[in-house]
């Protein structure tokens, strides 16, 4: 695996590849790696022949500066992983080097509604923070195929939208929510997680298959309550549980038994803010 930290070393990289027509993939990330982020290379050498993985906290996408702060770093692990997922380039650039301007007035990206409601809702900004730098990362890679997770469902959404706009060659590659034996959803903020945290965590995913297997036909809003309820019970602070229109992220109050929805779900325990989500009839 080669590892690149500039700019202009990787696009001089990149050029010479595409010029040979080779089929690229990649997989953007924040580093502090997983399984579920390791399903995303591994589906990406299957259908490339060239792997690029970028690892970069992003600070403009972190609405809370603690959260930031915080963001686990396993650097050397990552490349570990990177290197015996099959992973061809990675690049590890550094702050100055994606945002040679500073950090402010960046270009605002017209997103609508989805920037307006969840996430987009409780984490002002983060979206936008997210397509700057995904923006930036395209521009560099022009891959023929980007990987994404599930499990930030409306980040798909954002950036399907986003890649829809400015590189409408890229195909997007949604792959699925890889989780733990007991459910919890894979995600690196699982590593801030007390032991007795861990415990309590997997009951997003319970309470996410608990509105599945209730869904029927008709008002969502006794359901959507009962699971805020019950979360809070378990000593989560919930942002949202939210029924929602699988492809537009339009919340569903009366659901007609055949739209396709998605359930989803974000909640706090303690300072870590855990997010997951189920596609229902899909
Ligand atoms: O999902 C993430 O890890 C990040 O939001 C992404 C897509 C790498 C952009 O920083």
């Amino acid at each position: 695996m080669i590892i690149f930290k500039k700019v202009d070393d990787i696009t001089n990289f990149l050029s010479i590849a595409k010029e040979n027509g080779v089929a690229t993939g990649f997989v953007p990330t924040m580093g502090a790696l997983h399984n579920g982020h390791i399903s995303l290379v591994t589906k990406a050498t299957i259908e490339n022949q060239l792997v690029i993985c970028s690892i970069f906290v992003n600070p403009t996408q972190f609405n809370d500066s603690k959260d930031f702060e915080k963001y686990p770093v396993t650097i050397e692990q990552d490349i570990y992983q990177l290197e015996k997922a099959g992973c061809t380039v990675l690049f590890l650039p550094s702050v100055e080097e994606i945002y040679p301007n500073g950090l402010e007035g960046h270009r605002h990206f017209e997103l609508g509604f989805i920037e307006t409601i969840l996430d987009g809702k409780y984490r002002p900004g983060h979206f936008q923070g997210v397509c700057q730098v995904v923006h930036k990362l395209l521009e560099i890679m022009l891959p023929n195929k980007l990987y994404l997770g599930q499990k930030d469902f409306q980040q798909c959404l954002v950036l399907k939208k986003m890649a829809s706009i400015n590189y409408p060659s890229i195909q997007i590659i949604i792959c699925p929510t890889q989780r733990e034996a007991d459910g919890l959803a894979m995600s690196s903020r699982n590593s801030r997680l007390t032991k007795e945290q861990r415990l309590v965590a997997i009951e997003i995913y319970a309470t996410l298959q608990m509105v599945s297997n209730k869904s029927k036909p008709g008002n969502t809003y006794i359901l959507k309550q009962s699971a805020v309820q019950y979360l809070t019970s378990k000593g989560f602070k919930v942002d949202y549980i939210e029924i929602a229109n699988a492809n537009t992220l339009e919340p569903v109050e009366d659901w007609n038994g055949k739209e396709k929805i998605v359930v989803l779900a974000a909640a706090f325990l303690n300072e870590v803010r855990l997010i997951d989500n189920l596609l229902i009839n899909n």
